[in-house]
């Protein structure tokens, strides 16, 4: 999983008319989130095969952010699905809102494989979120779930916003502070390396919002749980998912026999009474329209 890059701001650009030592700053972060932005597609396009068998968790929160949408439907015109992976999304969005032009964007290219493998008709287009390839006020609504944990979420919004028309609606999901709390209990102090992504808190979502143009229309923060035999298999399921990739600070080899240990021990104070373990996602529903 990709670490929130250290720099949010969309407006300063790099190679830009910004003079010396600034102009440098924005260029290596934006070297930064360019790699960044690879790494991801790389971890999600190792798991396009078999990512729909195995996203549970990510099928229960497209479900419930699918029903707060019902209740603020779109205006007419056209309908993206940022970061639609397998765009499994995509036929429950036309059956909830009709025919129209729908769009596919993801930033990995075997994810749109298998998108058009089993949905040959259905536009998609090689993107990134951050500088969708869409005209100015150009779409009804996006839908967006869980893509903004793996983006800077201040220019991601601010890009949304400016791809819908005044009035469209944003119905987004994210991931907050609470995810993988039990993994990163387990992991604390084994080593210097970061073993899970940073999370945008709640607060920082909502000023993001506003500051992009957006009103709050509706929000909601559910927990959901993912739950396997042991520790190995819940971080088996996650990576099958693609969702592993935690930034430049990861671990680049194993860990040894004897922290695995520790970190396997810890880890038993989230075993269930049905003998399972479990790692709880921290879900943000928000469901934003762009100010006139
Ligand atoms: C956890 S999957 C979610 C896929 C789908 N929305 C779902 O609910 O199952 C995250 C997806 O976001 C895509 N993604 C991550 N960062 C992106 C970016 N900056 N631009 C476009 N797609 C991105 C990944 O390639 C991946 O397919």
């Amino acid at each position: 999983m990709n670490r929130a890059p250290r720099h949010d701001s969309h407006t300063e650009q790099p190679g830009g008319s910004v003079a010396g030592a600034r102009a440098s700053r924005a260029d290596e972060r934006f070297a930064e989130s360019q790699g960044a932005s690879r790494r991801i597609a790389q971890s999600f396009g190792r798991a396009a095969a078999g990512y729909d068998e195995a996203a549970t968790v990510q099928r229960r929160i497209c479900d419930r952010l699918s029903l707060l949408a019902l209740d603020h439907p779109p205006p007419p015109g056209a309908v993206v699905d940022a970061g639609c992976g397998t765009g499994h999304w995509l036929p429950a969005l036309r059956t909830s809102f009709g025919d129209r032009l729908l769009l596919g964007v993801d930033l990995a290219l075997p994810m749109l494989a298998q998108l058009r493998r089993r949905q040959p008709d259905q536009p998609c287009v090689a993107a990134d979120v951050h500088a969708l390839p869409l005209a100015d006020g150009s779409a009804a609504a996006i839908w967006s779930s869980l893509c903004l944990q793996w983006c800077r979420p201040e220019a991601a919004l601010a890009e949304f916003a400016r791809a819908l028309r005044p009035g469209g609606v944003l119905w987004l999901s994210t991931l907050g502070p609470g995810t993988f709390a039990e993994l990163r209990t387990a992991f604390a102090g084994i080593d210097d390396a970061r073993h899970v992504l940073e999370f945008v808190t709640p607060e920082r979502l909502d000023a993001a919002a506003a500051a992009a143009g957006f009103a709050i229309s509706a929000r909601e923060r559910r927990r959901h749980v993912a739950c396997a035999p042991d520790l190995a298999g819940l971080l088996r399921a996650i990576k099958a998912v693609g969702a592993h990739e935690v930034g430049d600070d990861r671990r680049r080899s194993l860990l040894g026999r004897q922290a695995w240990r520790t970190v396997e021990r810890r880890f038993e104070a989230y075993r269930r009474a049905d003998g399972l373990v479990e790692v709880g996602y921290d879900a943000l529903y928000l469901i934003l329209h762009k100010r006139p």
